[in-house]
């Protein structure tokens, strides 16, 4: 989740400055219908995070996901509370009827995730067991949902969020009770679990924080010395207009793929009012996202082929983001309209690719 600490500094600074400055600018983008396929003209593949009660009861939303994307991340439905919802039983029902979907429409199935410290069931806080029943449950947690998945899923993010900001590793139940060396094990579970699917770690402001980056970039490697299998990083990229400038982007890319990681934008959507003061964006503001958008997929199809493994985008229109009810802020960052009609930023991406 990205830090509100970080995006209140962020909105502070920029309040002192008294004007926002736009990263991206106002260029003029040729409209466009969605009759064309974004997965279609694409060399490398283009997801999007699903919600399956959208999908059931929106045409819009399921037409769209159906014809625009090719690769499905299941926004909530693969996440601890739901998949472990007591402490012996797993709950299959929605995240199969999601597997069916995705797999009867060719597309493939990104786990989103396996370990992080939020949505994990209750039961889960209140477990008691020495270290043993701990280890236990931790592996039973990955290699039985991992398993369930085998075959279907193609990757997943085995672990998500676990730094802080200044590179350090987050504090959270599993770094308690399994001890730091719980990314190591749990790449090592899922690996032996499902040893065709492609391992990442994933989290935010990676893209923007070097700092955070390298810790991440060094940890990862020094497991990676020691046998462990991870095939790429995730860079969530829940950016703005405001940052980062590309060539923080530019730089993030290079560095992940120098060291020999798939790059997977794992989560990009595109904020335009920050600050909670421009509800009503005009036509500018859609086109500057739409040049920030342009940017980042220019940039992204720099990086050497065999290690770009996608693009996903954090939902399909503006309706359903989950920045609004986040930060309690109307918002605007994706590529359809809350009518699921197509932005500048559509027409921009599918311009480029
Ligand atoms: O499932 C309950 C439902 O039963 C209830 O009726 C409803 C009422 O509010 O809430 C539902 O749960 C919500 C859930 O999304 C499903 O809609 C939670 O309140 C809400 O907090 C949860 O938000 C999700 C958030 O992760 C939780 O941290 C967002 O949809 C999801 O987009 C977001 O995704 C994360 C990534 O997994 C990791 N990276 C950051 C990203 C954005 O926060």
């Amino acid at each position: 989740m990205p830090s509100t600490k970080k995006l209140n500094l962020l909105v502070v600074a920029f309040a002192c400055v008294g004007v926002i400055p736009f990263a991206c600018k106002k260029t003029t983008t040729a409209s466009c219908d969605a009759t064309r396929s974004l997965h279609a003209q694409s060399k490398f593949s283009i997801g999007v995070a699903i919600q399956l009660g959208q999908y059931e009861n929106n045409l819009d939303y399921a037409r769209l996901a159906d014809q625009q994307f090719n690769s499905f991340t299941p926004e909530n439905a693969f996440k601890a509370e739901n998949l472990h919802p007591i402490e012996n039983v797993f709950e299959w029902t929605e995240a199969d009827r999601l597997i069916s979907i995705a797999l009867r429409n060719n597309k493939t199935v990104h786990g989103h995730t396996l370990i992080w410290h939020q949505q994990n069931p209750a039961w889960l806080s209140s477990f008691q067991g020495d270290a043993e029943a701990w280890e236990a449950l931790f592996k039973n947690h990955i290699q039985t949902i991992v398993t369930h998945f085998k075959g279907k899923v193609k990757a997943w993010d085995v672990v998500n969020e676990a730094f802080n900001e200044d590179g350090t590793l987050r504090n959270s139940i599993w770094k308690e009770k399994i001890g730091p060396t719980y990314i190591e094990k749990a790449f090592r579970y899922a690996q032996a679990a499902d040893p065709q699917a492609v391992l990442f770690y994933n989290d935010f402001n990676l893209e923007s924080n070097p700092l955070k980056r390298k810790q991440v970039l060094t940890y990862l490697n020094q497991l990676r010395n020691r046998g462990v299998k991870i095939s790429g990083i995730g860079l969530q990229m829940h950016v703005s207009l405001q940052y980062p400038e590309p060539t923080q982007i530019a730089a993030a890319f290079k560095e992940v793929f120098n060291q020999d990681y798939q790059v997977h934008v794992s989560e990009l959507d595109i904020s335009v009012n920050l600050l909670g003061n421009n509800n009503n964006p005009d036509a500018a503001v859609f086109e500057a996202q739409a040049d920030c958008l342009g940017k980042i997929v220019t940039l992204y199809k720099q990086i050497p082929q065999q290690y770009q493994y996608g693009i996903t985008f954090w939902g399909i229109s503006d309706n359903d983001s989950w920045i609004p009810a986040y930060f309690n802020r109307q918002d605007y960052p994706l590529l359809f309209d809350k009518n699921y009609q197509p932005k500048p930023a559509y027409c921009k991406l599918i311009e480029l690719l």
